[in-house]
């Protein structure tokens, strides 16, 4: 839900349950937006500041989670609130879906990226042992409070990687306003040089209600949630190969892009999609996010990188989500090693 107040929207869910059975985890960046907990309930209730990177994503912090849940004898009548970006939302959802069989939560997302993906559909979980996300499991929040005032100050690298999955979710659905402008189109009139929130709102709400219809349509993963993986197999390489060469210089929804590139530009040989929407993103990569850079050497590791992707049903196979036209994905394509090093071959050439 979108809220242009916070301390009403936060008002309003708290009425729920009993005071004494609330607590907050908040990132620790956010202490210095603390007017946010003017409100006289929230000023009672106990926080745990946390400090949240990649590395933070694991069995540690959501120890120190269940610690804090203890420590404030929440029952499993209690609530926790998870105040941050994907990391701590997804960290706090885990320790709140198991801590006593699964307590309530509600996640604040701060950032555009947790807001559009992150906040919503339930995947909870942490790192383990060097995999990302390899530990989890699916629990809905009992609500996603989206409060577009956080973005105001988020800087311009995080808010082009949340409008990466915006795209995304743009390219996937055909969810049309009723003027007739489809979500595509109305991303692409998006303004990215002012970054300006007031007419951005409209579009997170389209992005955060698409998401919803699939995720509720398919929770598990069974299949249509697969449509969310677009561009995700080959950005999921890049950011490995990125991470590995240079420790986190792009956010994850730069990855995000360009591997849409290279999965628009499968589209189009494999399934005549029509050139115009890899034409587009590709203006805007070059304008916005930059050129990504890789050596020849790491086509080999981009490759088994992408035949072990956890989303792979059968070893040693490239397994993509592709388009026919903007709004028309199909799950469950299969890329051969010289296709995939094609379409790497169109993304460094740019
Ligand atoms: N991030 C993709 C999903 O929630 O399925």
């Amino acid at each position: 839900m979108i809220y242009s107040e916070f301390n009403n929207a936060f008002l309003s869910c708290l009425n729920r349950y009993e005071m004494g059975q609330i607590c907050i985890v908040a990132d620790k960046n956010l202490i210095r937006h603390k007017e946010w907990m003017a409100a006289r309930p929230l000023q009672e209730l106990p926080v745990l500041w946390l400090k949240v990177s990649e590395a933070d994503k694991s069995i540690e912090t959501v120890m120190q989670i269940w610690d804090f849940l203890l420590e404030h004898e929440l029952t499993r009548r209690g609530l926790l609130l998870c105040i941050g970006g994907g990391v701590l939302t997804d960290t706090c959802g885990f320790a709140a879906a198991t801590y006593k069989r699964g307590i309530d939560y509600i996640n604040v997302p701060t950032t555009l990226l947790g807001m559009i993906d992150a906040s919503s559909g339930g995947k909870t979980g942490i790192n383990y042992r060097g995999l990302k996300n390899a530990i989890g499991v699916f629990a809905n929040p009992v609500e996603t409070i989206i409060y577009p005032g956080w973005l105001t100050t988020l800087p311009s690298d995080q808010f082009l990687s949340g409008f990466g999955e915006m795209l995304k979710t743009g390219l996937i659905t055909n969810c049309q306003k009723r003027e007739g402008s489809s979500l595509w189109e109305r991303l692409l009139q998006y303004d990215l040089d002012t970054m300006e929130i007031q007419s951005l709102t409209p579009l997170i709400e389209s992005c955060v209600s698409a998401k919803e219809e699939i995720v509720n349509t398919d929770p598990h993963e069974r299949g249509l949630r697969k449509i969310l993986n677009f561009g995700h197999t080959f950005g999921h390489a890049l950011e490995e190969i990125q991470m590995n060469n240079e420790p986190s210089k792009w956010p994850h929804g730069y990855a995000v892009v360009y591997g849409l590139i290279a999965e628009l530009y499968l589209s189009v040989v494999k399934l005549g999609c029509p050139k115009a929407p890899l034409q587009q993103l590709t203006q805007i990569m070059i304008h916005y996010y930059g050129k990504p850079q890789c050596k020849c050497s790491d086509y080999k590791r981009l490759i088994d990188f992408m035949k072990q992707d956890k989303k792979n049903e059968h070893a040693d196979e490239i397994n993509c989500t592709l388009i026919r036209a903007v709004g028309s994905p199909v799950i469950n394509q299969k890329v051969s090693e010289n296709e995939a090093k094609e379409a790497f071959d169109y993304l460094f050439s740019l």
